[in-house]
Formats: C-alpha cells, structure tokens, sequence
C-alpha cells in the first residue's frame, strides 16, 4: 500500500447523500501490476443504487435553484481541492488502474480541467428570442437543467471519464448519480471526499461502487426519476443500456467504442508522425477508446516510417506504473490480455508478421509487450476489432481516395489521426474522414476546450467544449400571448 499525504481520500464505501454508506458484503480492488489487494470495498446494490437516485432527485430543487455563479464557486473549490491533492489521486489510480505516475498525474489535471471549464461554461448558458408569426405574440427559448443524471464510467480513466461527466451535468444545474467500473472505484470515491469538502452540497454528487453491474446498470438506466443517461465504455455494452434506456425515453449519451486510423502520407514531417503514433498508440497500454487502432502508410514511405516507429518501440520501458521512468503499465486484466493475444494469433494466422514484441512480457501476465504487427490488411481481425491493448498493426495503401476509404470502413467513427503537409490534402482528408474527431500532425486531441465525441456506432453527445452543456440541459419554448 503506498502511503498517501492524506488518507482520508481513501474510502471504500459508496457515498450516498453526503454519507459513508458501509454494506454487508465486500469486494476486493487488485493492483494490475502485482494481483495485489489493494482494498475490500463495500459492495453496493440495487437498493443502495436506488437510494442514491432518490438523494439525488431531492437534492434537485436547490441544486437546479442555485444561480450558474454559486455553483461555479463550489465546482471551482472542487477543482482547486482536486489540483491540490493530484500526487494522492495519481497514486490511488496508479494502484486501481496501473498506468505510469506521470501518466496518472496527468489524468488527475486533465479530469479537474472539465471542472474548472464548466464551473465557467455554466454561467454562458444563452437562449433565444425568435420573432414571432403574428404581433400579438412574442416567442422565447430558455434552457433548463434536464434533472437527475446517471452515468456508468469505465476502469480506463477512473477520474477523468467522471469529472467530464460530473462537471458538466452540475454546472447546468442536474444532480448526479455515478457507477464506476468495480474494478476501479477508489478515484471516483476520492473525488466524492473532495466534493464534499468543497461544500457541493448533500445528494448532489453520489458515488455508489458495487460488482452487480448489471443490476445496477437496469437501475440507472430504468429508474423513472432519472432524466438522462451517459456512458462510456464499449459499444456492446452501450448498446443493451441504450435498449434499457429506451423504456423511459431517457436523453441519453454514449461515448462508446472506436477503431482509429493513424495515416501517415508521403508529404508529412516523418519523425513528427512516429512521435504522434507512439503517444496515440501506447499510452494507457493502447487501453483508451481513442487510441490508434490502425496505422495506414502510404507506400513510398512505408519502409522509412516502420524503420523510424520500431526504433521508438523499442524504447518503450514495460513495467510497474510506479517505478520512474516506465511507459508501459500493465493492462487491467488477464481477460484483456487474452484478447489482444488472441487478436495477434488469428492475424498472424492469416499472414501478418510480428515486427516487435508480440508476447506476455516478463514483467509478469498482465504486461503485453509493446508490439508492431506488418503486412496487415484491414479485413484482418487486428485490424477490424477495437485492439485495447499495446499493439500497432501497419497496412500499406498507394493513393489518398485509397486511405479515406481503408480509414472509414469500419463501423466505428470516433477519432481519426493523419499527418501530412500538402494544405489541399489537409482539407481534403479532415472532410473526407467519417469520425467526430481528427488529430491534424496530433497524436493528442483530448481536453477540456474541445468536443469529445464520435459518429456511427462511437455513439453520440459530445463532453467538454461549449458543446458538453448541451447534453445537459432541455430548450424550453414559451410562447407568450395577448400582447
Ligand atoms: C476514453 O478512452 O474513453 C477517453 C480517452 C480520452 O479522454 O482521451
């Protein structure tokens, strides 16, 4: 266990309307890196999750009642609190979740950045007035908080994918209801500390951390008194919430899935790309929903591009995410493990070679090294499966129409790469590409200033940005007569 400046951000039971809430059961939380336990948590259930949707409902009328300034000034404390205990936070997630300190630290800011965006977005909530079809009326738009909102998060991020969530939704005034992924409670328990030692008030932000996902999940996704859903996580999954969604009509939004190209041209800064590539494909493991899953290469260039990547590679360092200077952590599970090698096996199997890696490594079963698949195709299965894991499977094309149509045909469409300098074909691409998001010369495209989001079966609703409010409020039309 690694000591913390401060333990009470240790907690292991679920937070219910500003409570602690002990359960009779528990589960244990692994370290990835070692199988070691790092916690047993109280295992939440339905009825706890009910009773969190029910603190939340009542905890509406203030909340929703608060001016958009008072809220900022809680969500700002909320981030200030976060930002000040970032070294705790890194800690606690690097033991849940297993990615580098450095990596970690950099989730810790880069989830309190949608804090302190949307304590400020909240107080730009604009609406309308349209001009009416006969004098005697006047027509006005306003916008409200839709309500009580219910999230299921994942074990990729465990803060960030909540902060984005949470922030917007209490700065347009909802209150909140979270499940985080069982196999990573503890950041989000941590940040419901924080939360209330900010002062956001009993019922607004509950956290309640159980193993019955699917139990829960019906729950949140059924409940009448919830207004909206969000998501992130797997299509698959996303899909069944969506169905379940639909017995209420709830709004809802799915940041689900993806199968991101990474196309390098012959015109692009090729050192530039290897760099980009190697952030996109292998942080987090390759375990994040918008890292490169397929690296497009024209031709002319494909034998200088793969020379140039495997170099980097090579570099990468596997290991404990705790131990300085690693880039690679573990992957959560074994089962995930299984996955990406079985990827690997059936692509092999079919004609792709191993370049680099391409094996457990000797760090122990959860670390996969940091492999380059070539000659790939894109109807193999590393290629036409979200890989979720620390693997670069290279295709060749020749020509751009080439490329677009290799990166768009699949059924995911959330973030696309591509490096070139040709400004014609700069245009041409970022138009051509059916994905919500396009890193230009950019392997990273996450923060808090832009739309996150995808097309097709990524999902839809879009988290940070001005646009991340939206999500979170209804449009309102009054239409006044008698005038
Ligand atoms: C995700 O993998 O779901 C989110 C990644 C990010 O925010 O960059």
């Amino acid at each position: 266990m690694k000591q913390l400046s401060d333990n009470q951000l240790f907690k292991t039971s679920s937070f219910i309307d500003g409570k602690w809430h002990k359960g009779t059961s528990t589960f244990e939380v692994l370290n990835p890196a070692n199988n070691q336990r790092v916690a047993n948590v109280f295992n939440a259930d339905t009825t706890e999750t009910a009773l969190a949707v029910s603190a939340a409902k009542n905890a509406f009328t203030l909340w929703s009642k608060k001016s958009a300034n008072d809220r900022a000034i809680l969500l700002r404390r909320w981030f200030d609190l976060i930002i000040e205990h970032k070294n705790d936070l890194a800690k606690i997630l690097t033991l849940e979740q297993g990615k580098p300190t450095a990596e970690a630290i950099g989730e810790i800011t880069y989830g309190a950045a949608f804090i302190e965006w949307f304590a400020e977005e909240g107080k730009r909530v604009y609406g309308d007035t349209i001009a009416a079809p006969s004098n005697d009326k006047r027509i006005l738009v306003i916008k409200q908080p839709v309500g009580v909102v219910a999230a299921i998060t994942p074990w990729n991020f465990p803060n960030a994918m909540i902060a984005r969530k949470a922030a917007a939704a209490l700065a347009a005034g909802c209150t909140f209801v979270v499940k985080p992924a069982a196999l990573t409670p503890l950041s989000a328990l941590a940040l419901a500390e924080l939360a209330t030692r900010a002062g956001i008030p009993h019922g607004v932000f509950n956290v309640v951390v159980g193993e019955d996902s699917v139990g829960m999940g019906k729950v949140l996704t059924q409940h009448p008194d919830i207004a909206k859903f969000t998501f992130t996580g797997s299509t698959f999954v996303g899909k069944k919430l969506l169905t379940q969604c639909a017995t209420t009509v709830k709004k809802v939004s799915m940041e689900l899935g993806g199968n991101a190209p990474f196309i390098v041209f012959e015109d692009a800064d090729i050192d530039a790309a290897v760099e980009g590539a190697i952030v996109s494909k292998y942080r987090n493991a390759g375990q994040t929903c918008v890292c490169t899953n397929r690296i497009l290469v024209q031709q002319s260039i494909a034998e200088q591009f793969t020379q140039k990547f495997a170099k980097a590679v090579k570099k990468l360092t596997v290991g404990d995410g705790f131990i300085e200077g690693i880039n690679v952590g573990p992957m959560i599970s074994t089962a995930a493990v299984d996955d990406v090698k079985q990827l690997v096996r059936l692509s092999v199997d079919l004609g792709a070679k191993i370049l680099v890696g391409g094996s457990i490594d000797d760090q122990g079963d959860k670390f996969y090294q940091p492999t380059i698949l070539t000659n790939v195709t894109n109807d193999m299965p590393i290629a036409n499966n979200e890989i979720f894991g620390p693997v670069a499977p290279i295709i060749t094309f020749d020509s751009e129409e080439e490329a677009i149509t290799l990166a768009n045909d699949t059924e995911y469409g959330l973030a696309a790469y591509f490096y070139a300098r040709d400004i014609g074909r700069v245009w041409r691409v970022a138009e051509g590409l059916d994905f919500g998001m396009i890193g230009i010369n950019e392997g990273i495209i996450s923060n808090a200033a832009a739309p996150f989001g995808g097309v097709k079966q990524s999902g839809n609703g879009r988290e940070g940005s001005k646009y991340g409010l939206d999500d979170y409020l209804e449009i309102k039309y009054l239409c006044m007569g008698g005038i």
